[in-house]
């Protein structure tokens, strides 16, 4: 089977022939049809990822057909499914055991013509979405479900920022947040993003690399409830100055560095909660799934390339060109 591996250091993203795996009990084999990039992927291409292992077969996110099952995966067998990528997450709800992984790495992943998984992480793909719209859904989408309802408790009417938009994750955000009865505002370092987003129902949006970004959105918004950004990097160091006493402030990454050194005394008066978050469980998949079912919600796909154009793909990705998702057309 054709399948993205990651070589090696040198030979980050190849595309080439590999032995198709065959499943043992309780696993299936999936025949993928459509998988989806995530910044994951990009990071372990640049050596900047932990546990990094050659050769793995990239990818988290991915839609296809179950074509073999294990002993258990019978009932499977034929159906159109979507794979949840975060596996042992373990007894905590509030965080991941020790056991934890992402599929893709070490696991081989949904970048190939066939993924081995255990059934337990299988789901029916929603039936209102082609092959690459639920292909985009897992990875982000099982994140920013988790930021927004389970750690920033978002409800109607509140006013919440996404910083950074174009983001895979960011528009997930945004389609949750809208759909959820939230007032949202965006940022990004790009107009034309900016007009998509309002079209996704975001009110306004402001452009990052903005001098005066931080007063614009206050002049916009007023201040806000929650605060998604991912992004971090010296900007962060205002992000307090724009929370509503009692806001919450999730992140999940720092595309564009670490939490700089910020005033404290914003933090404390406001009583501004700081959270981190990461995936999610089986129940918030379950629930993301049925949220996405319930409000017949179409992920943003950016561009569809062929698994030979893999390599383009990520590049796409790393020069941070894309509105949504970047999705790989496999079979
Ligand atoms: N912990 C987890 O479970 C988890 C899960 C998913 C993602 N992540 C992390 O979350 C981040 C986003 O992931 P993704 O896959 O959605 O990434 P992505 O699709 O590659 O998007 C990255 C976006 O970051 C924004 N950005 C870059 N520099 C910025 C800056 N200086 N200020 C504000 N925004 C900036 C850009 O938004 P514009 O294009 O709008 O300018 C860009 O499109 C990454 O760091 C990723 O590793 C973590």
């Amino acid at each position: 089977m054709k399948a993205v591996v990651l070589e090696s250091a040198e030979n980050p993203i190849i595309v080439k022939e590999v032995s198709k795996p065959s499943p043992g009990a309780g696993e299936v084999l999936v025949q993928i049809k459509a998988a989806a990039l995530n910044r994951r992927d990009f990071w372990i291409t640049q050596g900047k990822y932990a546990g990094i292992k050659y050769p793995t077969i990239l990818g988290a996110d991915g839609s296809g057909i179950v074509t073999e099952a294990g002993e258990g995966g019978a009932d499977w067998m034929g159906k159109e499914v979507i794979i949840n990528p975060s596996h042992n997450w373990g007894e905590h709800a509030e965080f991941q055991g020790k056991d934890f992984k992402i599929l893709g790495l070490p696991d081989d992943g949904t970048m190939a013509e066939y993924v081995l998984v255990k059934a337990e992480y299988l789901y029916p793909k929603p039936t209102h979405l082609d092959w690459e719209q639920a292909a985009a859904i897992p990875l982000a989408s099982l994140t920013a479900y988790r930021a927004l309802f389970t750690k920033a408790h978002l409800k109607k009417g509140d006013k919440v920022l996404i910083v950074g938009v174009g983001a895979g994750t960011g528009t997930f955000l945004l389609q949750w947040a809208v759909a959820a009865g939230a007032q949202v505002f965006v940022t990004s370092g790009s107009g034309d993003k900016l007009d998509r987003a309002k079209q996704l129902g975001a009110s306004a949006g402001v452009n990052y690399k903005a001098q005066d970004w931080a007063q614009e959105l206050k002049h916009l918004a007023g201040g806000f409830d929650i605060v998604v950004d991912s992004a971090l990097g010296p900007d962060f160091a205002k992000i307090p100055d724009v929370c509503n006493p009692g806001a919450r402030i999730v992140f999940f990454g720092g595309t564009a560095g670490n939490i700089p050194e910020i005033n404290a005394r914003p933090l404390f008066w406001k009583q501004i909660q700081i959270l981190g978050t990461t995936m999610g469980t089986q129940e918030e998949f379950k629930a993301m799934l049925a949220f996405v079912n319930e409000h017949n919600i179409v992920p943003v796909v950016d561009e569809i390339y062929p698994l030979a154009d893999a390599k383009a793909a990520f590049e796409k990705m790393g020069a941070s060109k894309q509105f949504g998702k970047i999705v790989l057309k496999i079979s």
